[in-house]
């Protein structure tokens, strides 16, 4: 089940159905706004739905920076009970020696390289770029085609922009947001 069915959800939703491991039964949302999925109501259901045997959870809003939405779900998602998958696209490449931590999505073409940490509930998305021992904190968002070169750290919620590349061993500090195209030295 994906929790939110926006744009980002999209994107989530083809990795998962490109990777056949999950079968997507429905969304919750504030209303139905697919005809591809069923619609399985508000988040108001989720108890329900949890209880009718669908124990995975997929949260498919994104994140830019702002509020706390993608905290709040999981903290009523782990209370429930759920399940949170991390989702890899089959195109990106996860080194071996990485760690990825629960219900994080790692998008078309990322490459997480070697011994790169990423914390739970993060976006890697689209041509993201997170070199070797880098640490994604929870709830990071690493948008389409951002660079991390090795060893950068970015904090909590930190989003960092399309493009935007951080140069080696610098620190993003929790909550920051990096605009597009940005270069942070
Ligand atoms: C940084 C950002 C969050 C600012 O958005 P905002 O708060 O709505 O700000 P505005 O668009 O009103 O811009 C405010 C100022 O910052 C400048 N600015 C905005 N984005 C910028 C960028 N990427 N690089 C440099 N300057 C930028 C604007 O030119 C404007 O300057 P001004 O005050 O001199 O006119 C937004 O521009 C951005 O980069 N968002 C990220 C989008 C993205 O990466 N999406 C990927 C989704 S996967």
């Amino acid at each position: 089940m994906l929790v939110g069915f926006g744009g980002h959800a999209k994107s989530v939703a083809d990795c998962i159905e490109l990777e056949g491991k999950y079968h997507i039964v429905g969304y919750t949302d504030v209303k139905a706004s697919s005809d591809r999925y069923r619609y399985l109501g508000t988040d108001d259901a989720l108890e329900a739905i949890f209880a009718g045997g669908i124990t995975n959870a997929v949260v498919g809003i994104g994140y830019m920076g702002k509020g706390t939405i993608r905290q709040h779900l999981y903290r009523k998602l782990k209370d429930i009970g759920f399940n949170l998958p991390i989702i890899i696209d089959s195109s990106a490449v996860v080194s071996s020696s990485a760690v990825i931590d629960e219900g994080s999505f790692i998008g078309k073409g990322a490459v997480v390289n070697a011994e790169a940490s990423i914390g739970k509930m993060t976006i890697i998305n689209t041509k993201a770029l997170v070199e070797h021992e880098c640490i994604v904190e929870d709830f990071a968002h690493v948008a389409v085609g951002a660079v991390l070169c090795g060893q950068v750290k970015v904090g909590e919620a930190a989003f960092i922009g399309a493009n935007a590349t951080i140069i080696q061993c610098r620190n993003v500090n929790a909550g920051a947001i990096i605009p597009a195209g940005e270069v942070v030295r």
